[in-house]
């Protein structure tokens, strides 16, 4: 895809990978509606990017909210590229975890990424180009370790999910990429409790490949990767 003057929407665009992200698709020329919880962040990022970075205040668990926004915002146009980065990780033995904890990361990493996808597949089904949509999965998503029944099951949810749309949508022109990186240098490990180290990969890194990936020709799909940093 030819990525100057397209639409994207990027979910969890307020800081770590989604910001990475919207960063280097605006470095491409393209529009970012960016989506997060926090409102200050997002008009941080916006001082810093510019007006092609549109930011919204959206929760992705909140399905009405998503789909009025989808509604109101693509009446006259379509969105070209989605980006379902929005996620939470949290990391205790299954009787230690709240139930709260559990069920948010399912609602936050699963749900709210088919809230996003339900409400603009139909729309690039009209598209009389190319559409593509990045699912942020996890290394955790295809391999796993105790203390992460919450994390890692929504993750590999997120792999198979993605492997059946692709396997749905192709034929509409939207390719469907999942993107399972190892540890990153991001918030990620502040909200969850547990400890990074300084060999993770940087955001900017998963970005441009994420880049790379969307600016293969159009009859090129990656379907899935995996990103490691080489020594951590
Ligand atoms: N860091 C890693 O090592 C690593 C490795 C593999 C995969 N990942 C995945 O990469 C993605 C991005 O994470 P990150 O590392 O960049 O962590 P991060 O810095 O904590 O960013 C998470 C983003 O998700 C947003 N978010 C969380 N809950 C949300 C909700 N309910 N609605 C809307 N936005 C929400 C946060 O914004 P608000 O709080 O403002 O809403 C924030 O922008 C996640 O899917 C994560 O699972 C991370």
């Amino acid at each position: 895809m030819e990525l100057k003057s397209k639409i994207a929407i990027v979910t969890g665009a307020s800081s770590g990978l989604g910001e990475a992200i919207a960063q280097a698709l605006i470095h491409e020329g393209v529009i970012v509606y960016g989506l997060a919880r926090s409102a200050d962040k997002l008009q941080a990022i916006q001082r810093k990017l510019g007006h092609q970075f549109i930011p919204v205040v959206m929760d992705v668990t909140d399905l009405e909210g998503i789909q009025s926004w989808i509604k109101s915002t693509f009446e006259d146009s379509r969105p070209d590229i989605l980006i379902n980065n929005a996620g939470i990780g949290g990391f205790a033995k299954i009787d230690a975890m709240p139930i709260e904890q559990w069920t948010g990361m399912i609602d936050t990493n699963l749900k709210g990424m088919y809230y996003m996808t339900a409400g603009i597949i139909p729309l690039m089904k009209q598209h009389p180009n190319s559409s593509h949509i990045v699912n942020i999965g996890s290394i955790m998503g295809t391999t796993t370790k105790g203390e992460a029944t919450a994390y890692s099951a929504s993750k590999f949810a997120v792999n198979g999910f993605s492997e059946a749309l692709f396997k749905e949508v192709r034929s509409d022109n939207i390719k469907i990429t999942c993107v399972n990186p190892g540890s990153i240098e991001t918030d990620f490990f502040v909200h969850s409790g547990i400890e990074g180290n300084n060999k993770m990969l940087k955001p900017k890194e998963v970005a441009d490949t994420i880049i790379f990936i969307l600016k293969t020709p159009d009859n090129v799909l990656i379907d899935s990767i995996m990103m490691r940093p080489l020594r951590p």
